[in-house]
């Protein structure tokens, strides 16, 4: 920062700067907690955003984060003001925490612009709450950088490792197929979990805290460090120390979001093995930015790109493995090395450039960030896929899939919905083989209000009884980041927007090219615009009540990042007028 620089007016000074009935008014509530009057002397209020919620088992942690937060922001010589918002937890919030997203957005948005706060630190962790707080800040676009609470520490099963969510996936595979018994599948669930923090997989908590840190808006070492390795409160208090510092720069989130940015973290996605919740995640943020993201920029930037992080669901290890093997630093620099970044002069929240802060950073460990020239998998960008089957795109993650399968025809096994699956799949008479493809519908972000993650159908018991273990599946809905599969998700419009998707019938072929990026419904095109005339004669409507009536009333489907179309863009940081 330079020395020069005048520091910019701070916008808390709207509440707390006058000498007058509101100054007192604002002032005199606040005292009530025992603050000084010296703390209202023009010290940079920092708000620390806190989705700590014991329903949010992955967050229950974060009360000790924020305090570390605030010692950096006292020693910076700011003031901390901490707040709830609305914790979406993916593992007990029902239908989906994908529905609230948007909600919990809203709040910290509003929560921000109307409390005397001049930047902001958000804690997140769980899936959802890294992009729901991301937007909620853009919107506003005050300094914001991100603390994540960390991964927890590696599962542990028989003396094996075993990873969050993906083991659930793979030994309920077993049990349905007689391999394990129930009672063992059961025994799993003590190790499983067994510290503070989010999924210890590549899933979309540890993906949206490696897109946090590739789009510059964490320190480094944010997205690895273990929740409850003492590194990550040294993280959190130096990011308070930070945050104050950002203020006094007037940095704020849209002078780091850019285009660049984006096209940083389209590419780290591919590296790490991403989520595919990354896709409709980033477009969000984007979204709430003004920078112009479409499903394209997935294949034009992300495309080509290794593989080179070895951890489940793609490959071996788990996040503690790949924090003590250099974290997402080494990924980065390995990348950069390779002309593999395409924006290595991009603003980062330290105020360095992602290249100045990756540049040097250490790899310990070959096989965890494996080098460029020994990937994973050759070419880990996210397939976008379009044809008379999605129109407007659907996506599918080729780390995750079984390579003999990426081209294939296959005789459509349909599934009305998520309970018709359910029903369906365990009959032993169904009409199925490895050959097919199985095919759900109405889960997609209007069907199944939230988008649920269901994409990733379990196979039919008498196929996984065979040895099976992939087949082809396409929905609407989304996958879980822990889970893999040869899945075709997000596919646009969704069944219940009228999409293609809702009129296939068992037994029609489709074709799936992942290397040509084509979905394809082998029904003559009379026979599909018949069967679409029909289906939009005899589409049921939900009813409209509620929140999930909102939802369905203004949310946009997966290729526009499902967030709601009165929420899109930057509303902006003036301070609204007082009511007293
Ligand atoms: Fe919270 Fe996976 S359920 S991070």
């Amino acid at each position: 920062m330079s020395e020069t620089k005048k520091k910019p007016t701070l916008r808390s000074a709207a509440w707390f700067g006058t000498q007058d009935k509101n100054g007192f008014m604002y002032r005199s509530w606040m005292k009530n907690q025992g603050i000084p009057d010296h703390e209202f002397q023009g010290k940079p209020i920092i708000g620390i955003c806190n989705t700590w919620s014991e329903l949010t088992p992955c967050n229950a942690h974060f009360r000790k984060l924020a305090e570390h937060v605030k010692r950096g922001i006292l020693e910076a010589g700011g003031f901390p003001v901490e707040f709830p918002v609305f914790s979406n937890g993916e593992s007990n919030l029902r239908p989906t925490a994908m529905l609230t997203r948007n909600l919990a957005s809203m709040d910290v948005e509003e929560s921000i612009r109307g409390n005397p706060m001049d930047g902001v630190v958000l804690l997140v962790g769980c899936d959802k709450t890294t992009p729901a707080l991301l937007m909620g800040a853009a919107s506003v676009d005050i300094p914001a950088i991100v603390v994540t609470g960390g991964p927890m520490l590696n599962g542990k099963l028989n003396g094996q490792d075993i990873g969050s969510g993906t083991a659930v996936w793979k030994l309920h595979e077993q049990a349905k197929g007689g391999q394990i018994s129930m009672h063992d599948f059961l025994a799993a669930e003590a190790g499983h979990a067994r510290s503070a923090g989010t999924c210890n997989t590549m899933g979309t908590a540890s993906t949206m805290a490696c897109m946090a840190e590739s789009l510059g808006v964490s320190l480094p070492h944010n997205a690895a460090i273990p929740a409850v390795d003492a590194r990550r409160y040294v993280l959190a208090h130096m990011s308070g120390m930070r945050i104050v510092e950002m203020v006094n720069e007037d940095l704020k989130l849209s002078k780091i979001l850019k285009r660049e940015n984006f096209e940083n973290a389209i590419r780290t996605n591919a590296a790490i093995g991403g989520s595919t919740n990354a896709v409709i995640h980033l477009k969000a943020i984007a979204g709430r930015m003004g920078v112009p993201l479409e499903l394209e920029d997935w294949t034009a930037v992300g495309k080509g790109t290794p593989t080179i992080v070895d951890l489940q669901p793609s490959g071996r290890f788990l996040m503690e493995e790949f924090y003590y093997a250099g974290g997402l630093p080494g990924v980065l620099r390995r990348l950069g090395e390779s002309n593999l970044l395409p924006h290595k002069d991009a603003l980062t929240v330290n105020g360095r450039t992602i290249w100045e802060n990756v540049q040097d950073a250490p790899i310990y460990n070959d096989e965890v960030i494996r080098k460029i020239d020994n990937p994973l998998i050759d070419d880990g960008g996210i397939c976008i896929l379009r044809g008379n089957l999605a129109p407007r795109g659907a996506v599918l993650k080729p780390s995750a899939a079984s390579p003999h399968l990426m081209k294939h025809r296959g005789k459509a096994v349909v599934f009305e919905d998520f309970d018709h699956y359910k029903a369906r799949i365990v009959d032993p008479d169904l009409d199925v083989d490895e050959n097919s493809i199985l095919v759900m519908k109405n889960c997609g972000p209007k069907g199944y209000p939230g988008m649920a993650e269901v994409g990733n159908m379990g196979l039919p018991p008498k196929l996984l009884a065979k040895g099976i273990t992939d087949m082809v599946r396409i929905s609407d809905a989304r996958m879980s980041g822990t889970a893999y599969g040869t899945v075709v998700l997000h596919v646009a419009p969704e069944a219940m927007a009228g999409g293609p998707l809702g009129i296939v019938k068992d037994g029609d072929f489709i074709e799936l090219d992942c290397k040509a990026g084509r979905l394809h419904l082998d029904v003559p095109e009379d026979e599909i615009k018949t069967r679409l005339a029909d289906r939009a004669e005899n589409q049921k409507e939900a009813p409209r009540t509620g929140y999930a009536g909102l939802y369905l009333d203004h949310v946009l489907q997966a290729d526009e990042g499902c967030d709601f179309d009165f929420l899109v863009g930057c509303r902006g940081s003036a301070v609204p007028k007082h009511s007293h």
